[in-house]
């Protein structure tokens, strides 16, 4: 069987680690827009939870030149060189994020910024002189700081008009150009770095509990406010949700273990795609919410609205896979794509940055996820981050072919156990800032960009060896694998 006719293979980056131009054409400022890069060392003790008031402060006051995000890779004006370079590895598809902050600065005007919509015409429009699909996702990590500062983060409702409308805008502008949409990135992640998603600081206790989840109830309720819009504007829209997807095992097969994992899974994963594609909370995820004491601001007409804007795909990343143990004290712990968990024994690799390489775990969450909600799957991100450097105008990267092909392997493999998976985009095809960390030297590249952690370099593109593995495997439809 193998990979569908029409399967979308391509990439994917985000506006906040790829653009730079932080203040160029009207743009506000984001909470990305104010991470320094954390060096290695600093890495022990970062929590991506740590953004306070003070952060903010000094974000706004500090210099330019300690917040990587700034400049990113300044996609904003390289995007041409970038997309043909796309195009040359023979993308069918090329997954990007469009910033709020650049669109609607301050959240409430009442039209769009033109300037920055222009720039979007024309990031689409080089897409498709490729006859590349443009994927757009619609919130990628970078939400307006002012969020915070005007609403105190998503978990006013006047973020889900402020959505909607943002959502609304591109839609109509887009109708006949953009066809797969994904609304959130990685929603789930409002448990590990609430400030990247729900725009909200560091905090604790019943209110701060209280808030978070009414803010994720909130995008839920935008998500599906937007989907319902986007169907009258064109009902062809393909509309995905999304979710980092952390694949959990049992520690052992201890019932309490295979236990807790169960639960594991459906709070780290699965409440969050019951919600946006079956269309309604599920028993376990009200009954977290009030074991936990947890209030969640409904109103009368959300349970309705949700139920009415289910999603077309599940989009899922997939980096990694934990363990989970009833008792997790004295065990191995593993890094992880913000989220570390329990070390599993049985995974002998790792990458530079500790996240457990479990090509096995791709094949069982797609199925997974398609046994659950039997529709079509896209494995929106995936890849491997390393230290690297150019040599001779290249990067010999082996690891990260092999990383591929083990993946893809088991991709292959998902799709011959009958789940039907419509594409794969791979984080990120050109070298960016890292998201959690604003590391430029955490590469994912199948292009070298010659930029330092400073922002210091040439900023000039090299295709590495991955470059042309995945041009070949993209032209025989993954049959070689
Ligand atoms: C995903 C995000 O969580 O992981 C991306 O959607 C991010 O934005 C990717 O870049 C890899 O994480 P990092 O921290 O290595 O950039």
């Amino acid at each position: 069987m193998g990979f569908r006719k029409d399967f979308l293979w391509g990439g994917a980056i985000a506006a906040c680690q790829a653009e730079g131009a932080y203040d160029v054409d009207g743009k506000s400022l984001t909470f990305p827009d104010i991470i320094k890069h954390i060096s290695p060392e600093e890495r022990k003790t970062f929590s991506q939870a740590i953004v306070t008031e003070e952060t903010i402060k000094q974000g706004k006051e500090g210099p330019v030149s300690d917040y990587p995000k700034r400049w990113g890779i300044d996609f904003y004006h390289t995007y041409k060189e970038d997309i043909k370079l796309f195009a040359e590895m023979g993308f069918k598809v090329f997954r990007f994020s469009i910033s709020l902050a650049r669109i609607f600065p301050t959240l409430d005007e009442k039209d769009p910024n033109e300037k920055a919509l222009l720039y979007y015409d024309d990031v689409i429009n080089e897409c498709l002189k490729y006859h590349i699909e443009p994927l757009v996702t619609i919130a990628h990590f970078d939400p307006p700081i002012l969020i915070w500062e005007k609403y105190g983060g998503w978990s006013n409702r006047h973020m889900i008009d402020v959505f909607v409308k943002y959502a609304t805008c591109l839609f109509r502008r887009y109708k006949d150009k953009v066809k797969y949409w994904v609304t959130f990135n990685e929603i789930n992640m409002m448990t590990k770095a609430p400030f990247k998603t729900v725009a909200m600081i560091a905090g604790e206790g019943k209110e701060y509990e209280d808030k978070r989840w009414t803010a994720v109830h909130n995008q839920f309720v935008a998500s599906a406010k937007s989907v319902f819009e986007a169907k009258k504007i064109n009902p062809n829209f393909v509309i995905g949700c999304m979710i980092a997807d952390i694949t959990t095992y049992p520690y052992s097969s201890d019932p309490d273990d295979v236990l807790a994992n169960f639960k594991k899974d459906h709070m780290l994963n699965l409440a969050f795609l019951d919600v946006m594609v079956k269309g309604y909370y599920p028993y376990y995820f009200k009954n977290y919410l009030k074991v936990h004491g947890i209030d969640v601001k409904m109103q009368a007409e959300d349970a309705d609205v949700i139920a009415k804007g289910v999603v077309d795909f599940v989009g899922a990343s997939y980096y990694m896979s934990i363990v989970t143990a009833d008792d997790p004290n004295g065990k191995a712990i593993t890094g992880g794509n913000m989220t570390g968990g329990l070390r599993n024994e049985k995974i002998k690799t790792v990458t530079d940055w500790g996240w457990q390489i479990d090509p096995v775990g791709l094949r069982i969450a797609v199925n997974e996820l398609y046994d659950r909600y039997e529709k079509p799957i896209f494995i929106l991100e995936n890849g491997i981050g390393a230290i690297e450097e150019l040599e001779n105008g290249t990067v010999h990267d082996t690891y990260r072919i092999e990383y591929l092909k083990s993946h893809l392997k088991e991709l292959k493999k998902a799709a011959d156990d009958g789940c039907d998976i419509i594409g794969y985009t791979w984080w990120g095809p050109i070298d960016l800032v890292s998201s959690g960390t604003s590391e430029m030297s955490k590469r994912y590249g199948f292009i070298y960009v010659d930029q330092d952690d400073d922002g210091n370099g040439t900023k000039k593109r090299y295709p590495k060896d991955s470059f042309y593995w995945y041009k070949e495997l993209i032209a025989t439809n993954g049959e070689n694998l």
